[in-house]
């Protein structure tokens, strides 16, 4: 159990974080900060707080719209960002815009870390992922291995639920690994997929599999629409949090995480979903993997539409 952890951005996302930390006993105090008026934080820690003896849970919640809540804070969560939403006149925001906005909030974030918890591990969820690990990692410059992006984690859980449903076995016996960047460019990697140790083309045929890997890449999508407001918001927090529980517990798992490349793959400092050894360094090791040349083509095209993104982030800050 950690003294401290820290949230950025009490939303959705954030909202299940704070549920979940202690109900897991991840934490003896969690500090939540939000900008959101009156004091969204205050009452989300506030109203958890209230149920707590009902849930049976002795851990101190601070919530504020100052980031001096997170003071001491050993690990962080950042989900701080706003969703592409019409603006005031009707029309919706471009890329750009967005862009510009989540990295004017990714400067405060940074400001907020650098001043309250500068050792403190960053795991950021907050999209577009891949920028705004970026971002962040140009503000703190941390330790290598101490910051790192939730993605692959989510979008790995959703190739494997698609997989168990068509292969009709428990999610538990399915393990797969999504790849690269997280967007449209994800790279569901087949011959990493496994049912019960074999090969998934055993049990599930080809054309299905196409299927199932074109879902995944389009699945946070699917979500948007189906909510009509916001995007998926438990399902991500679930994934952080595994991530966190393998530093916290020094688990040395093996994920999919956004971690910065220092060659690896043939890449130098950009973030990349890779398979990455969680203990309580952060990312203590990235692995390469062996793929498939069609795997491998689909890595670098995810590697190069990141390596643009980043590119825009340069030119706008
Ligand atoms: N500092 C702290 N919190 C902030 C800041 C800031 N500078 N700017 C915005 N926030 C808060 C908002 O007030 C909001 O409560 O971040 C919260 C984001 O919550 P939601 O809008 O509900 O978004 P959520 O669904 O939780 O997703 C968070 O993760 O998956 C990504 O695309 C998603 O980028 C989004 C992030």
């Amino acid at each position: 159990m950690l003294n401290k952890m820290g949230i950025i951005g009490g939303g959705m996302i954030g909202g299940v974080l704070l549920q979940e930390i202690p109900r897991r006993r991840l934490a003896r105090r969690v500090g939540l900060v939000d900008i959101m008026p009156p004091d969204l934080a205050k009452g989300k820690c506030l109203d958890i707080a209230e149920g707590s003896p009902v849930m049976r849970f002795d851990t101190e919640l601070s919530g504020s719209k100052s980031y001096e809540v997170l003071e001491g804070a050993e690990l962080v969560i950042n989900t701080a960002g706003v969703p592409r939403k019409p603006k005031p006149d009707g029309t919706l925001p471009t890329r750009e815009e967005l862009l510009q906005t989540n990295l004017k909030i990714t400067a405060a974030v940074a400001a907020g870390l650098r001043e309250y918890c500068p050792d403190a591990i960053v795991i950021s969820i907050a999209n577009p992922l891949d920028a705004i690990v970026y971002r962040l990692q140009q503000l703190l410059e941390p330790e290598p291995g101490r910051l790192f992006g939730m993605a692959g984690v989510l979008d790995s859980a959703r190739y494997r639920w698609f997989v168990a449903q068509a292969a009709g076995v428990s999610v538990e016996n399915v393990e797969a690994l999504v790849l690269g960047g997280h967007g449209d460019t994800m790279v569901p990697i087949r011959s990493a997929c496994r049912i019960c140790g074999l090969p998934v083309e055993q049990f599930v045929d080809e054309e299905t599999l196409a299927a199932i890997e074109d879902r995944t890449r389009k699945a946070g999508g699917e979500v948007v629409k189906l909510l009509g407001t916001g995007s998926a918001f438990v399902s991500p927090a679930w994934s952080a949090l595994e991530m966190a529980e393998a530093v916290i517990h020094d688990k040395k798992k093996i994920l999919p995480v956004s971690a910065r490349l220092s060659g690896e793959y043939g890449v130098e400092g950009l973030f990349i979903g890779v398979p990455a050894l969680l203990g309580r360094g952060g990312v203590e090791r990235v692995f390469e993997i062996p793929l498939t040349d069609a795997e491998r083509a689909g890595l670098e095209r995810s590697i190069a539409a990141v390596r643009k993104t980043c590119a825009e982030v340069d030119a706008l800050v």
